[in-house]
């Protein structure tokens, strides 16, 4: 097992992809390299905000796997959102068609010709990644939500069991058999939007009023007080289950791990290097129509910020701001380049399309008078 990846090196491939999120990546770098070696894993639960990178990091797995099919084959990885779980489970054994998907993968894996003992047998040796788990919540609003209930109940039947009932697919010969479910490694993620509000305000005006105290910050002579509060200090299972997140479910998990809001210099890294950034994304059409595009430094900061005063976006804001910024050009690519073909964007050019955003407010913007003035159009 030598040529078998360290947990650094996992790391190492994993952050080529995924900005910051050490915890989490060091996390899911251990539990893969235990896979990888065939060795037990407890299950995992990241817990990040929206644009946080949870989404980016079950990817970033996937990928490190399908780059290297010999790594690959031993362990057979599938991503499913969680609410598709709950439909399933209504019309089924639940979990049935989670095995079933597995057990196709696996079979795309080794070939069509292996037998199905086989097959089961890597299948049930498999890692599933469950995105968006927080929308299988047990209850809304106070209120029980059989769909979500059902979801996590499907899901506990796999994680829990040693012997899960299951129909072969007609393929593989339609027999019942029992599968041991207990060797899945399963990695789920959520936003939990509301988490964060929902335990600020135990903390500060709720059942636990007063546990989180100010401290003292003093800012360019100034002296004031400030609430320091950070979700991974003060969650506790009970906000979860407060959440909707059944104990029973909780309990199967032998880490939770929370992502970070992104900083300024990761959301930097991510606009300008990241492998599906808009900026990247948009320079690969004004090439497509002849132009260089080129964002100066304090450009790409000034938006970075922008998309740093809406935290509930995360990274995804970046999209949003740029989007300001370049919209215009994108539609007369030719104007404001010069007789090169280069379309420079500076700061003022920045400056006034936020501007112009915030003036005229986001629906007045799909309106066709934008893209007459354009960015770089009349200085009303
Ligand atoms: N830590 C990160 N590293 C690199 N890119 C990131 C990171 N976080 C977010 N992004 C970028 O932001 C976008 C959204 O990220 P992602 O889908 O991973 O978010 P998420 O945490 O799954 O959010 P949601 O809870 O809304 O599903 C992607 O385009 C991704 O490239
Ligand atoms: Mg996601």
């Amino acid at each position: 097992m030598a040529d078998l990846p360290t947990p650094l090196q996992i790391a190492a491939a994993l952050s080529r992809r995924v900005v910051g999120q050490n915890e989490a990546v060091r996390e899911m770098s251990v539990a893969l390299a235990k896979k990888l070696a065939n060795l037990r894993v407890g299950n995992i639960l990241l817990i990040g905000a929206s644009g946080s990178g949870k989404t980016t990091l079950m990817r970033a797995v996937e990928e490190l796997l399908a780059a290297n099919p010999a790594l690959a084959l031993r362990s057979t990885v599938l991503r499913v959102h969680a609410n598709v779980l709950g439909e399933e489970a209504e019309i089924g054994l639940p979990g049935a068609k989670l095995l079933t998907r597995l057990l196709e993968r696996a079979r795309q894996q080794l070939g069509a010709e292996t037998p199905v003992d086989r097959l089961l047998n890597q299948a049930a040796h498999g890692m599933v990644f469950v995105d968006e788990v927080d929308k299988i919540r047990a209850y809304v609003g106070g209120q029980p939500s059989i769909a979500g209930i059902r979801a996590q109940e499907a899901l506990l039947t796999l994680i829990e069991n040693e012997a899960v009932p299951f129909r072969l697919p007609d393929w593989a010969g339609g027999q019942r058999v029992t599968v041991d479910s207990s060797e899945l490694l399963f990695v789920c993620a959520g936003a939990f939007e509301g988490l964060y509000d929902s335990v600020f305000h135990r903390v500060t005006a709720g059942q636990d009023k007063g546990v989180l105290k100010p401290v003292t910050v003093v800012e360019e002579g100034r002296v004031r007080e400030e609430l320091q509060f950070s979700l991974r200090d003060w969650m506790r299972s009970e906000d979860l289950f407060d959440y909707g997140i059944t104990p029973q479910f909780l309990s199967r998990f032998d880490a939770v791990v929370m992502l970070e809001p992104l900083a300024e210099e990761h959301l930097l890294r991510i606009f300008l290097q990241g492998a599906d950034s808009a900026l990247r994304q948009s320079q690969a059409y004004f090439a497509s129509q002849g132009i260089k595009l080129e964002l100066t430094d304090a450009a790409a900061r000034r938006i970075v910020r922008e998309a740093s005063r809406q935290p509930r976006l995360g990274a995804r804001a970046l999209k949003e701001v740029f989007r300001r910024v370049i919209r215009g050009h994108e539609f007369e690519p030719r104007n404001g380049a010069n007789s090169e073909g280069l379309l420079a964007i500076d700061t003022p050019d920045v400056d006034r399309a936020l501007a112009l955003f915030r003036r005229r407010g986001d629906s007045a913007i799909s309106s066709a008078g934008w893209n007459a003035a354009g960015p770089g159009g009349a200085p009303s």
